[in-house]
Formats: C-alpha cells, structure tokens, sequence
C-alpha cells in the first residue's frame, strides 16, 4: 500500500517516534511506501510532501517535534476541502491516511473518513485531554519538563523567601498541573475542573510561612478561571478551531497573592518549553507503539479508528467515541491534590 501520514495541531515530543514506527512496520512487513504531508492538513490541501523511507525517518525516534511540520488547518470550514483532499490522494495514488493529532486534528480525520477517506488516527496531545485513551503521547514529556522547571523554581524562591506561581498548558483539562504539581511538591495546585479559592491559596501559603517555610509554590493551569475575570486571554484571536489563546493567569494570581498575604510573590509562565526537546523514554515506548499498532489498522482496514491505550496495551476505538468529549480530570484526581496539601 502506499500510505501519508501528517501530523496537525500543537506539537509535542513523540510525532517522530510514531513516524518513526510506522513507517519501518510498513515497509518491513507489508512493503508499504510512505510519504509525509507537510503543516497537517495543510499539506494535503497543497499537495506538499516528502517520501518516507528506513533512511530518512531513521533516528528521529529520538528527536524532538515533527519532520513533517504542523499547522492548525481546519479542513471543514474550507469550502471544497474533502473534495480538494480526495482529488489530490487520488493523483498521489494514495491508499490510506495516518493522522497524528488531537481532537481538532482527528475531527478531520473522523469527517474524511465518513465522506470514504481510508484514514486512521493516533492520539497526541500534550493535554492529555482524548477520550478513550489512558495517555496520549506527549504527556509525559510535558509533565516531566514542567516539573523539572517547578524543581528549578523552588531553589529561587526558597533563596529569596518567595512565593513564585508557575503557569502550566493544558487548555481547558489540568492534566498537566495535576501532574506537575504532585510530581513538583506544590503548596497549591490549580486546575480548570475546580473554582479558583484564593483565600484558601493564601491560607495555604500562610500555613508555610507560619511554620518557618518562608517560600511557597502555587502550580496553575491556563485554563483556570479567576473569580470575577474567567478566562485570561493572551489575545483576541481564536484559531480555526475557534480556541482562544489562554495565558496571563500566572501574573494575575501572582498579583492578587502578593495583595492578600504581603509575601513577595513573582510568576513563570512555562508555555511553549512543554513541548519542546526530546520525549521521554515513556513518550518514545508509548508512541511508537501507536505507529506499529497505526500500521495495522491500516492493513486491518480499521479506518474511521483511532490508537488508544488501555492499562499496557494499544488498542483502538472510533475516533467518534475519542473526540466525543474532553476527557477532564475527575474526583480521583481532585483527592490526590486535596490529601497532599495542607490542612487549612
Ligand atoms: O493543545 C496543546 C496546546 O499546547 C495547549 O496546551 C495550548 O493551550 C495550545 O496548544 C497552544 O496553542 P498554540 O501552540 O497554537 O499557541
């Protein structure tokens, strides 16, 4: 068969592992060829790619970000777009569609598929937030970064007997604060499924200060809302999937804190370092398993589908059930922050 993949929305550590995987599965045991379009969807609609062979995807396993490129492109508000994607798989004689993304990128997915599009998709997102899937790849790496820098942010306010807010991705899901403010130890950890209690965020930093810890972290995810504000924008724009653009929340808790308690408060907002660098050897594992188990549905004609994990194996579902809904962080979650921080 010859087969594209791409890869569209955020980037993240892992796309090249999963490239990486299903590319030398395809050739190797079904003697496939591959090629890759460029920018997402993006590259489908102007027909720009470059082949996939053992030689040009071998290493990049390892390697950070995507050899492919990545763009936003929303292909069902582009009139003509489905007809434009089957026109140009038809003239680059291409049998069946690999698209690694998250619920934006695989909405596309799910469309072509419906108008008989073969394409299959493979769950990324540093967000953590596809249906259906214990983890998406890319996860892990953000988690393991945004901790490293909660790990850095500590010695600086230790020293300097401060409060420092650290800003974390993740959307509307707080997967990502969740995790980086367990792995990290933080004093608070705020997530977008809960409201915002600022006295209690101040009484937590007291309880420290009262007991001789004259420093505190706070962990918050983009996505929170501040009592009285919502949202904190970066901008007015939204993307063609209609997001909004969300940072600033950092600075402006920064500032409500430093009010309210008198300690000398500063912000870090991590933003994009979440996903740059290498993936994590779990990222590496995790995703290219999705491109052995992409190669398969391929060949198994499980088009429509996407790669999951379920506990330790890769399986797959409709890409229907794994974009129906974000996948939030529930009460499980919420005990784990509420049973490590203080008692207040
Ligand atoms: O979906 C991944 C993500 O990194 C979100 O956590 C973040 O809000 C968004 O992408 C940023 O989008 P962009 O890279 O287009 O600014």
């Amino acid at each position: 068969m010859r087969i594209a993949l791409l890869t569209g929305g955020g980037d993240c550590p892992g796309l090249n592992a999963v490239i990486y995987a299903a590319v030398r599965k395809g050739i190797n045991q079904y003697g496939d060829e591959f090629i890759g379009f460029l920018n997402g969807w993006r590259g489908v609609l102007d027909n720009t790619w470059i082949p996939l062979t053992l030689e040009t995807v071998d290493g990049i396993q390892l390697k950070g970000g995507t050899i492919l490129h990545s763009s936003r492109t929303n292909l069902k508000k582009i009139p003509g777009g489905i007809e434009k994607v089957q026109e140009v798989l038809k003239a680059d004689k291409i049998d069946a569609l690999i698209a690694l993304g998250g619920d934006d990128t695989q909405s596309v997915t799910e469309f072509l598929a419906e108008h008989g599009v073969p394409s299959v998709g493979v769950p990324k997102t540093i967000d953590n937030d596809l249906n259906g899937t214990d983890t998406t790849f890319g996860y892990d790496t953000a988690v393991a970064i945004a901790t490293e820098a909660v790990d850095r942010i500590r010695t600086t306010a230790d020293s300097h007997n401060r409060v420092i807010v650290v800003e974390v991705m993740g959307r509307d899901a707080g997967w990502i604060a969740y995790g980086a403010g367990v792995a990290g130890g933080a004093d608070a950890t705020l997530v977008p499924e809960k409201e915002i209690d600022i006295d209690r965020v101040c009484a937590l930093l007291k309880y420290n200060y009262d007991r001789g810890k004259h420093y505190g972290i706070v962990v918050v995810s983009e996505g929170c809302k501040l009592p009285d504000v919502g949202l904190v924008l970066g901008s007015e724009d939204v993307d063609s999937f209609g997001h909004v653009r969300l940072s600033g929340i950092a600075e402006r808790l920064a500032g409500l804190i430093e009010k309210k308690t008198g300690f000398e408060t500063r912000f870090v907002t991590l933003g994009h370092t979440q996903r740059g660098g290498v993936p994590t050897a779990y990222d590496r594992i995790l995703s290219q398993r999705y491109g052995l188990h992409a190669i398969d549905m391929v060949h198994e004609k499980k088009f429509g589908r996407i790669a999951v994990l379920k506990g330790m194996d890769v399986t797959d579902i409709t890409i229907k059930e794994a974009i129906a809904t974000n996948r939030r962080l529930d009460q499980r979650f919420f005990d784990v922050i509420a049973d490590l921080e203080a008692k207040v």
